[in-house]
């Protein structure tokens, strides 16, 4: 990455402008926090109800304190461990965040990106980046530059190419309360990282359907693509009653043989949670792009990252 383009990004974020940046995770869609036509543009690009709130993203610690107001110690705990990294904390906003971020809460979800071209782009700009993922809402997340022009097209703003996202999923976002942390979206850094660091404080999962009201965000329908996708335990029993169907798979580390099979992408042959991560949302995006009748997706093992990957998949296959 040449730093002329860091330097037009940040010009034209000054300006008010977005400008889409790679992170570890999944491509953002970035804005300055102190500009609330330019965050309202972000939700009109992306087609996102008001009433999701927003990532910040940050790149030192001096920088958080502008962000939010108290940093329980559970919170510090964590983010000296896993920052820079795929980690969201939500904690008390300072009072000059704007609602438009917050979705009106009094609580600010807040990220240090572990990516060079994140936090060069962070610190040449010099203020905050509001940033959800850079694609059209509830549609497949882009872990490509190529992701965000499919789903964008030419309203795609100046983007910041850094390759394939390492980690290719989304952070882990967790809140504070008296009795423990609580995990609102499973990602990138899983529960038993988090509990490993946290010892004797309790870790909670909300699920699918419990998350709602504490994460507003997390809307039971998300992550999806185009074809109708059936998120399975069993694709070759499925693969029978979709005879005479052209089917797509996407599978952990499994071939199958079908003749109904049009195509198909195992995510990690050596059967590497990580690799399966990593390959995702690509892998959905490109399956997505042969507009196949379905796209049977199996069901991971649900330990470590497999939980995130499954929350994506159960997602992605509600109607
Ligand atoms: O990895 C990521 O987190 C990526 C990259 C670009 O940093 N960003 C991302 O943003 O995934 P987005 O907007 O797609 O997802 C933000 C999530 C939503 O589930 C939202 O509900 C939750 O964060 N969130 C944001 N503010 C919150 C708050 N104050 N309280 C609870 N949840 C919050
Ligand atoms: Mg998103």
């Amino acid at each position: 990455m040449t730093s002329p383009e860091i330097v037009n990004a940040a010009k034209l974020l000054k300006e008010g402008s977005l400008v889409v940046m790679p992170t570890e995770t999944v491509y953002g869609l970035a804005a300055n926090i102190y500009n609330d036509s330019a965050v309202r543009s972000i939700f009109e690009l992306k087609g996102r109800p008001s009433n999701n709130p927003l990532i910040v993203h940050i790149h030192s610690f001096e920088q958080l304190q502008e962000v939010v107001r108290e940093i329980p110690a559970m919170a510090i705990t964590l983010a000296e461990e896993f920052w820079p990294g795929p980690l969201t904390l939500v904690l008390e906003k300072q009072d000059h965040i704007s609602e438009l971020i917050t979705a009106g809460g009094a609580t600010v979800a807040v990220r240090m990106p572990n990516h060079p071209i994140a936090l060069a782009l962070l610190k040449e700009t010099g203020f905050p980046l509001a940033a959800p993922s850079a694609n059209p809402s509830n549609y497949i997340s882009p872990t490509s530059a190529e992701n965000v022009r499919r789903g964008f097209g030419d309203r795609t703003p100046f983007l910041l190419d850094g390759g394939p996202c390492e980690k290719g999923l989304e952070s882990t976002v967790v809140g504070f309360k008296a009795d423990g942390v609580y995990i609102y979206r499973h990602g990138a850094i899983t529960r038993e990282a988090l509990a490993s660091v946290l010892k004797d404080v309790e870790v909670h999962s909300l699920t699918a359907e419990t998350a709602a009201p504490a994460s507003p965000g997390m809307l039971l329908k998300h992550y999806s693509p185009k074809s109708r996708l059936i998120h399975t335990p069993n694709i070759a029993a499925q693969l029978k009653e979709f005879e005479g169907s052209s089917v797509a798979v996407l599978s952990f580390n499994k071939e199958y043989s079908h003749p109904a099979i049009e195509a198909q992408l195992i995510l990690s042959r050596e059967g590497n949670m990580e690799e399966a991560a990593r390959n995702l949302y690509s892998a959905l995006h490109e399956l997505d792009a042969k507009t196949p009748d379905i796209i049977l997706a199996e069901v991971f093992p649900d330990t470590g990252l497999g939980i995130a990957i499954n929350d994506r998949l159960r997602r992605a296959a509600e109607k």
